[in-house]
């Protein structure tokens, strides 16, 4: 036991959490282990069981949030959050500092350099120490409460109590919610594997979850809120100069964002920008220019307000990350699924430093959203690393003879019809195996690891294959064996590579039905999907022949995926590609009818890193018991498997309360099945 005081020992954990909080989820950057975070907070647990009357009120132990709200309440600010003016040239920067200086004769002036933080201002209210309101800017007079929402983000202190004992009656603490760069990155890249949308940019990001009614959603959002002003203290903080209220709100917990700057004159200000802009990749946060900021909090009073703005700060811009340029043509592509996407061929035009001669159009909505014709002049930008786009359509300049842009009625690569089912927003060639654009992708797929498996033909010769016209369709796989001088003529291609690249697809021959499905590249049919139909239907013919409502009866299958399957086994060349497949000696054995596994129809997720096996074998494992694993938690979800370093779906469990197996739990688990 440790000897020092309980408080102290809870203070001294919480803090800890919360610097690990911030780590894991704002920087995907663990600093330690989750079973060492574990140990942390069950201490903490633990001494709030023992000592109830210690435990603090902003412990993590009860961040999680309350319930939903219908709608958020708007509140009016007592000091109003004015909005600051923009300067983007030395000249400009130049004639504000003339302003200043005019009016404050024969003094002295440094500026405080900050970040242009890109998210969202908002205003944190401290009664006490302890935070009872957070509001949103709004109009700058009222804005919008959003309490529920700030008290999950990770690295705000909820009880300033904690960090010091100096803490003002009253505190109002103004700055911005943001979503740091490295945690945008994963959640989209989360959202990319589940299919979900993504977010467009960081502040976007924020935006969006700040916005959430339901607190458990902002919760899982690697948000971070970084401090840049005091807007009431009382009793008076006794403070000189805004760098020092900055390090002055550090003491109560607060963050203030990573670089700051305290300069002398206008030209140290302007060496500055030059500065921030070169390493503003490197920066854990987006920004968007400079804030300058008169340090003096007594010249700041002096110089006051001119209408909505200070007179003592203005915002140096970055340039603007967007460019105008003609569109030339547009075209439309054809993915993997047979999607068809417009793209826009732009003139050539340097954006933010990157040539951007493309820009997608996503679906033909958004075409008709932005009116854009062949000829326009746009205006494309980009924010920082993300993908270029059309900003505005300059429909002043359009010149007098422009055609409207028709989605094609037949696929620019197979001729086939095309479709944009009711409720969609994307339209399809209908071609599929058939479509060529098609081919290469569904060919890539058919071999991949987790459907047919044929080791090398997908990454290494695909396209080799493809160019000699030996691969119009995948059942083409199972004749190549019949050119073998063709593909002795493939660039690196062997007696050596050609024998083994036949051996990997002879043996490929010798299959299970559910790779089988999945490797047809049907929409909507992923592993679990595939393997719920061979479960279900437990043959290729039962399943080839199912109407509709057969097919709704497989777990995982609603009414769009039903239609889609239905339709694939309808279209004629899908069934001769299959009947060819079949003839060339694909075989595997009838699955088990599986009514009777223990796990039926249950939902799993599995989480985080574990030692003895891969998450994918540990889904197997739960799939050949009859689980449907799932990549994210819900209320369906029946447990959660959780290795090392699991994350935000552990969390999910928890609040959720949706037993979680550690490691050794879920192999002790798998062994009871097998005896
Ligand atoms: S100070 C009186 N400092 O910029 C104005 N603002 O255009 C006080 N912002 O709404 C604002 N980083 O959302 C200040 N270091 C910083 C900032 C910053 C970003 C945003 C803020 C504000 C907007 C003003």
């Amino acid at each position: 036991m440790s000897s020092e005081p309980i408080v102290l020992q809870m203070k001294n954990l919480i803090q800890s959490i919360s610097k690990h909080n911030h780590a894991y989820y704002v920087m995907d950057d663990p600093l330690i282990t989750d079973a060492e975070y574990d140990q942390i907070f069950f201490r903490l647990k633990q001494l709030e069981e023992l000592h109830p009357e210690f435990a603090q009120k902003d412990s993590p132990t009860r961040k999680v949030g309350g319930e939903p709200l219908k709608k958020f309440q708007s509140i009016k600010h007592t000091v109003p959050m004015l909005s600051l003016g923009n300067v983007f040239h030395f000249d400009e920067l130049k004639s504000f500092d003339q302003r200043i200086t005019e009016r404050l004769p024969n003094q002295k002036i440094q500026y405080d350099v900050e970040l242009k933080l890109d998210g969202l201002a908002i205003s944190l209210w401290y009664e006490h120490g302890v935070l009872v309101r957070g509001v949103t800017r709004g109009d700058g007079e009222n804005g919008e409460d959003i309490t529920q929402n700030v008290k999950t983000i990770r690295n705000l202190p909820i009880d300033l109590n904690i960090y010091a004992d100096n803490v003002p009656d009253l505190l109002e603490v103004r700055g911005e919610v943001l979503m740091p760069k490295a945690g945008f990155e994963m959640i989209n890249r989360r959202s990319i594997e589940l299919g979900e949308k993504t977010f467009a940019n960081p502040r976007n990001a924020a935006a969006g979850s700040l916005r959430q009614l339901d607190p458990k959603i902002a919760s899982s959002r690697p948000l971070a809120f970084y401090a840049y002003g005091i807007a009431q203290c009382n009793p008076a903080h006794g403070l000189d100069s805004m760098s020092e209220s900055l390090y002055w709100l550090r003491q109560f917990g607060f963050e203030i964002a990573e670089r700051q700057w305290l300069v002398n004159s206008i030209q140290e200000v302007e060496e500055c920008y030059q500065y921030i802009m070169s390493i503003r990749p490197d920066l854990l946060v987006e920004i968007d220019g400079m804030v300058i900021k008169v340090d003096s909090l007594e010249q700041q009073k002096t110089l006051g307000f001119l209408s909505r703005e200070p007179r003592w700060a203005t915002a140096y811009k970055f340039p603007a990350q967007a460019a105008l340029t003609t569109v030339e043509n547009i075209e439309w592509q054809v993915g993997r699924t047979g999607t068809i996407t417009p793209v826009a061929r732009l003139k050539p035009v340097s954006v933010g430093g990157v040539t951007v001669s493309n820009v997608t159009l996503h679906n033909i909505g958004e075409i008709h959203r932005l009116d854009v014709r062949i000829q326009d002049t746009v205006s494309v930008f980009r924010a920082g690393e993300v993908i270029p786009k059309i900003e505005k359509v300059w429909h002043e300049y359009r010149p007098e003879i422009t055609q409207m842009v028709q989605l094609p009625t037949h696929c620019p690569e197979c001729e086939s019809p095309v479709v944009m089912p009711e409720g969609e927003a994307l339209a399809r060639c209908t071609g599929g195996l058939y479509c060529s654009a098609q081919r290469i992708e569904a060919i890539r797929h058919f071999v991949s690891r987790k459907a047919i498996d044929i080791d090398g033909l997908g990454d290494r010769w695909a396209e080799s294959l493809l160019k000699l016209n030996l691969l119009d369709n995948v059942s083409d796989i199972y004749h190549l064996h019949e050119h073998q001088d063709k593909l002795l003529t493939i660039d690196k291609m062997g007696e050596k590579s050609v024998q083994n690249l036949l051996a990997a697809i002879e043996a490929s021959k010798q299959t299970q039905l559910h790779r089988f499905i999945y490797a047809l590249g049907i929409r909507g049919v992923g592993e679990t999907t595939a393997k719920m139909l061979s479960n279900q239907f437990l043959s290729l013919e039962a399943l080839m022949s199912a109407n509709l409502e057969e097919l709704k009866k497989t777990p995982d299958v609603g009414d769009i995926t039903a239609e889609w399957i239905y339709d694939f086994f309808r279209a004629s060349h899908n069934l001769e590609i299959i009947a060819r497949l079949i003839a060339s000696g694909i075989v595997w054995e009838a699955p088990q009818a599986s009514s009777n596994l223990p796990l039926n129809g249950e939902s799993w997720v599995v989480t985080g890193t574990l030692s003895t096996m891969s998450r994918d074998e540990a889904t197997q494992q739960l799939q050949s018991l009859g689980a449907r694993v799932s990549g994210s938690v819900s209320a369906k979800t029946k447990c959660v498997v959780a290795g090392e370093k699991a994350g935000s779906k552990l969390d999910k469990a928890q609040q959720l309360n949706i037993p979680v197996l550690n490691e050794d739990q879920f192999i002790q688990l798998m062994n009871s099945y097998r005896n």
